[in-house]
């Protein structure tokens, strides 16, 4: 070790502070610091930071919100008011996965620290009646497509898995794949590849400790995707493997409809090299990133950067005119991603986001501030769609297709387990009463279920439906889940439930139907 050189580099930088507590550490622990301050590259930390901070505080994202224009018709595709063409796109992404030509790609690197689990948030089980984890409901949909491709038109074929993971989450999600044999696909067709991490600093650019021998590093956002997939070479994995449009999505939601055939082949027809899946806002107020041009580029505009008087303006046919909420599911061409990489990724800029960073204080005390001390630095993945030549936007329905897992039942009434789990059966239901099937309370007389949006008519669609009001006056759906292993998007379960009654817990999956209580489970 050559602590005086480093020592020296860190001076330069203005970041000696990282030796303070030097004479203090074990050697064992001295040699950990060391190592992880040699490995930094300060200069390019520092540019990072001005840039980032220089950006956050310009006027210019003061004046987004008057220069905002909403998602012009032409490009926008949407599940419910375009229902004469979906089995066209339908048809057209099973095609492209049936040709080996769709990879999905999972963002998985998140620290999920509102859920505040120590495993990484794929490893979570929401408490459905089957105890099935996020990761392994993901997989079964892939699986499921898999076959369905196969079904329309005969090839075998695979989907990829990408899974991004980061230093804290790589090794556990990697082992957790290993001990459950990756779900029943193959193990050289699922791919773990690490984001990278930054340290976090305080308002004035110095590096935090987070103990007396160690950096608090965070990763650098999802739109680290894009360093990480030009450092471990992924964008030639695609290529070398054929793969010529992919399919990004979040860990956390557990609706995602992974590889969606209709989304895949909408984005085809349409020629693009770029698109989003959106669901409707249809509260002004609510949290959510909206898809809009800005200056006649696309991008994502933070829902804390839209004045109320915009986020409330209405087009004539009533619904808002930035509606276009983000759920960050995207596609990608590979050629896309390929320029991305190699061209336009150092152009991103990192966000700030102000965190209350557990550190070190003067005397090495730990410190847990109650208010933000310092900032995280991150990038977007929805960063790259200013350079898109052809940008496209699929509008679905929320309570087909997005439920995330962001906080612990504890925390907040919204977007957490029990929210999740609600949502999935809640779709299942659907699915049953779509298929023919009803349910009986325990004296034998038929839940009711109102229809909530147009029907779409009887379809040989894979994904077609109506959706209905189900919760009760307590708002607890009824208990029924379907694998994917069985289905999909609600396709396929006719013979299991047409005609017939059945009393919840429902659990329909690979061995058959199985009414938990009426067996005594
Ligand atoms: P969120 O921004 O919701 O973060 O991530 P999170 O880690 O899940 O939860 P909090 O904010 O710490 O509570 C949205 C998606 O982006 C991924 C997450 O894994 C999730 O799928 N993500 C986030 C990454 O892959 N890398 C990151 O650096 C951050």
């Amino acid at each position: 070790m050559n602590v005086h050189e480093l020592r020296s580099r860190l001076s330069k930088a203005g970041q000696a502070h990282l030796l303070q507590f030097w004479p203090e550490l074990e050697e064992a622990q001295q040699v950990e610091l060391y190592a992880e301050l040699e490995a930094m590259n300060f200069e390019e930390l520092h540019a990072f930071f001005q840039k980032a901070t220089a950006e956050s505080s310009q006027s210019q994202r003061d004046g987004v919100d008057a220069r905002m224009e909403p998602v012009p018709r032409e490009v926008l595709g949407s599940a419910t008011r375009d229902q004469d063409q979906l089995q066209a796109w339908e048809s057209e992404g099973l095609f492209q996965i049936s040709q080996n030509k769709v990879a999905v790609l999972l963002l998985a690197g998140g620290q999920g620290t509102r859920l505040g689990v120590a495993y990484p948030k794929g490893m979570y089980d929401v408490g459905l009646p089957s105890h099935k984890t996020l990761f392994q409901i993901q997989a079964e949909r892939i699986l499921k497509l898999q076959q369905l491709a196969e079904k329309y038109h005969g090839n075998k074929c695979v989907i990829p898995w990408y899974i991004m993971t980061s230093g804290r989450t790589m090794e556990s999600t990697e082992e957790f794949f290993a001990k459950h044999k990756y779900f029943g696909l193959r193990k050289e067709n699922v791919i773990f590849f690490q984001q990278g991490m930054l340290p976090a600093m305080t308002f004035d650019g110095k590096i935090i400790l987070e103990e007396k021998h160690k950096v608090s590093m965070a990763p650098d956002g999802n739109g680290g995707l894009y360093r990480a997939l030009a450092a471990q070479n992924i964008v030639q994995d695609m290529e070398r493997r054929g793969v010529g449009c992919v399919h990004v999505y979040c860990v956390d939601n557990i609706l995602v409809r992974v590889a969606d055939p209709r989304f895949i082949g909408f984005c085809v027809q349409k020629g693009a090299d770029c698109g989003a899946k959106v669901v409707e806002k249809t509260n002004p107020t609510e949290p959510v990133g909206v898809v809009c041009r800005v200056d006649g580029v696309y991008q994502v505009v933070e829902y804390s950067e839209i004045a109320l008087a915009t986020a409330q303006r209405r087009g004539p046919d009533g619904r808002l005119q930035f509606s276009a909420g983000n759920i960050a599911n995207h596609f990608f061409t590979v050629p896309f991603l390929r320029d991305v990489v190699k061209v336009h990724e150092p152009q991103l800029l990192h966000h700030v986001a102000q965190k209350k960073i557990p550190c070190v204080g003067p005397q090495g005390q730990r410190v847990k501030p109650d208010k933000p001390n310092g900032i995280k630095m991150e990038k977007f993945v929805f960063d790259i769609f200013q350079f898109a030549k052809k940008f496209v936007v699929y509008e679905v329905l929320r309570e087909d297709e997005f439920s995330p897992l962001k906080n612990a039942d504890s925390q907040n009434g919204k977007d957490n387990p029990t929210t999740a789990r609600h949502a999935l059966m809640s779709l299942h239901h659907c699915w049953v009463l779509n298929a023919g099937g009803h349910f009986i309370d325990e004296n034998g007389s038929r839940l009711p279920a109102i229809p909530r949006s147009a029907a779409n008519g009887k379809s040989e669609s894979i994904t077609a439906g109506v959706n209905y009001n189900l919760k009760d006056a307590n708002d607890v759906p009824i208990q029924c889940e379907i694998s994917p292993l069985v289905s999909y998007a609600g396709e396929g379960i006719e013979s299991y439930v047409a005609g017939k009654e059945f009393h919840a817990p429902l659990i329909i999956d690979e061995n058959g139907v199985h009414e938990l209580v009426k067996n005594g489970l």
